[in-house]
């Protein structure tokens, strides 16, 4: 496109000062803002904008806290109060894996600003004893699947692993997973695509220049999942392969059960077109958003959209009346899915995040604020549940599955390495307890099975460990995915065994680990 018709174009949307150092810009700068440019639909970038101030104003965000009911309790089912039937739940969903109908979507388009870290959250090694990054977690959790299926019902099946990246993450996504040969899964299995990006804009819908010849680009949220899905060719993939259960989840749980069989076959035995799985939230003021009704439908209200008087409400029996803390991690039936790409995508608002946005001021300097100048535009994963016929919810415990990584470790902060390197481990060390191993301490005495309250190794429901930072549990205890998928299969390794402290069980056997390694 020549630079004439490209300014026509910028004048019409209201976005002439994209190209005010356009002459300032060597060729090659040049050449790729305008590729920039011409990819871009400035009409439908400023009725985004448009709405989406609309909607985010205050006085409607009081209106929706007046508006919300909790979850009833038909539609939700509980690993503890539904205990009789988990088995028959977890059965349903390895089957229908067995029957390779099960497909897993994991959300790895963030940019982990909060972690601080340059590369995709998903390759970050939070200092487990064997430093099995989060993907290689992910990766062993599949495979274990794979061989359940196969041993329970004498066929080999396939769980299609969908990553979606983002302009930020797309590359060294790839990258790793080539360079660690898929972790051993079959590479036709692990497909990437890519969600799109927006630009980032000020309150008065210009769109702001990190550099004088490069816009402000963040990607569109994990609701951006669903356009993607339809650009990018992967309905199309899924419907191929046969596949009819998406399980999608977040990068950063460490103890994310993905394909989890028991959700699975909730969401199955219930009819249902779109399941979320919850765990209890205990504190008014965690990050977590919550699943509730507003307008009798389904929704996640987010921490962010929540007034503080409406989260801090409690029921009679003490319990937060919003308590369904979303962990970002749904199920949707296939048809479901391709309604939405196809029907309700467009119907999606973008939610607006303020944020300090650095910019190129027009005297060509470059400006980080201090304070809020421009807002991020998102649309949201779970904003689909409104769509869903039958909607479920899926409670589980928080300390057998949700601990996100979020925050690099510091004194106080909250979903740090150091907690979701607790998290496993600990998750662990119950398993071979339950399986009948037990723990000795340099007396050969055993080591209480319960920790004291308040003391190593127990958390605090607001994500934090009770230890300090950077000290380490008293038992450090890690079982490889390719072992156990979910605390299964342990007795034959540990019952009626003593182990010391620093324990590692993997597909070669169980070792006592010294110091720092097998
Ligand atoms: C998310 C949930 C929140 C939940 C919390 C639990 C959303 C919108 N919010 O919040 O309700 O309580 O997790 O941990 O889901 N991502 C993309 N593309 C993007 C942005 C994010 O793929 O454009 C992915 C990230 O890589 C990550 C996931 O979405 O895997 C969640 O993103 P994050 O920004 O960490 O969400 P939270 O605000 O923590």
């Amino acid at each position: 496109m020549d630079p004439s018709r490209l300014a026509a174009r910028l004048a019409e949307a209201g976005q002439s000062h994209l190209l005010q150092f356009w002459k300032e810009l060597s060729p090659e700068e040049q050449s790729d803002l305008t590729f920039d440019l011409q990819g871009m639909d400035f009409q439908e970038i400023n009725g985004f904008f448009q709405k989406a101030m609309e909607t985010s104003s205050g006085s409607k965000q009081e209106k929706m806290d007046s508006r919300m009911e909790p979850v009833p309790r038909e539609v939700l089912g509980s690993v503890t109060r539904d205990r009789e039937r988990l088995k028959d739940w977890e059965e349903a969903g390895l089957r229908c894996i067995s029957q390779s109908k099960v497909a897993v979507l994991l959300l790895a388009g963030g940019q982990g600003t909060r972690l601080g870290v340059s590369y995709p959250k998903g390759m970050y090694d939070v200092g487990l004893p064997s430093h099995k990054t989060l993907f290689e977690i992910q990766a062993q959790r599949i495979l274990k699947l794979q061989q359940l299926a196969e041993q329970n019902h004498h066929v080999k099946s396939h769980v299609p692993w969908y990553i979606m990246t983002s302009g930020r993450t797309m590359e060294a996504t790839k990258a790793y997973f080539s360079q660690h040969q898929y972790f051993g899964l079959d590479q036709n299995n692990v497909i990437f695509f890519q969600q799109g990006m927006l630009p980032a804009m000020d309150y008065e819908g210009k769109i702001l220049l990190e550099k004088r010849g490069k816009l402000s680009m963040a990607p569109d949220g994990n609701g951006g999942l669903y356009r993607a899905l339809g650009n990018q060719g992967i309905m199309e993939d899924m419907e191929r392969r046969g596949v009819e259960f998406v399980h999608v989840y977040c990068v950063d749980n460490i103890l994310v059960k993905v394909a989890d069989p028991a959700f699975i076959g909730f969401c199955v035995k219930k009819g249902a077109d779109c399941g979320a799985k919850v765990v209890e939230k205990t504190n008014p003021t965690e990050a977590v958003g919550v699943v509730c009704k507003v307008d009798g439908h389904y929704k996640v209200v987010e921490y962010s959209e929540i007034t503080l008087a409406t989260a801090e409400k409690r029921s009679a029996d003490g319990r937060l009346l919003f308590n369904a803390g979303n962990v970002a991690n749904h199920v949707f039936s296939f048809s479901f899915l391709r309604d939405v790409v196809e029907k309700y995508e467009p119907e999606l608002q973008h939610h607006v995040a303020q944020k300090k946005i650095p910019y190129v001021d027009p005297e060509g300097r470059l400006v980080k604020p201090d304070k809020p100048n421009g807002i991020k535009m998102e649309k949201f994963v779970f904003d689909i549940f409104q769509f869903a016929k039958t909607f479920v919810v899926y409670e589980v415990l928080r300390e057998d599955e949700f601990s996100p990584l979020k925050n690099a470790d510091s004194q106080d902060a909250k979903d740090t390495p150091t907690t979701a390197r607790h998290a496993l481990m600990s998750l662990h060390h119950r398993w071979v307890l339950t399986a009948g191993g037990h723990f000795i301490d340099e007396n050969g005495r055993h080591v209480p099975a319960i920790p004291r309250s308040g003391g190593a190794g127990s958390f605090s429901d607001d994500g934090k460990t009770n230890l300090k930072d950077g000290t380490d549990l008293p038992i450090k205890c890690e079982i490889s995915p390719l072992v156990s998928y979910g605390g299964e299969g342990l007795e034959e390794l540990v019952k009626g065994k003593e182990f010391q402290p620093n324990l590692m069980i993997d597909e070669t056997g169980v070792h006592q680990l010294v110091k720092n390694g097998v």
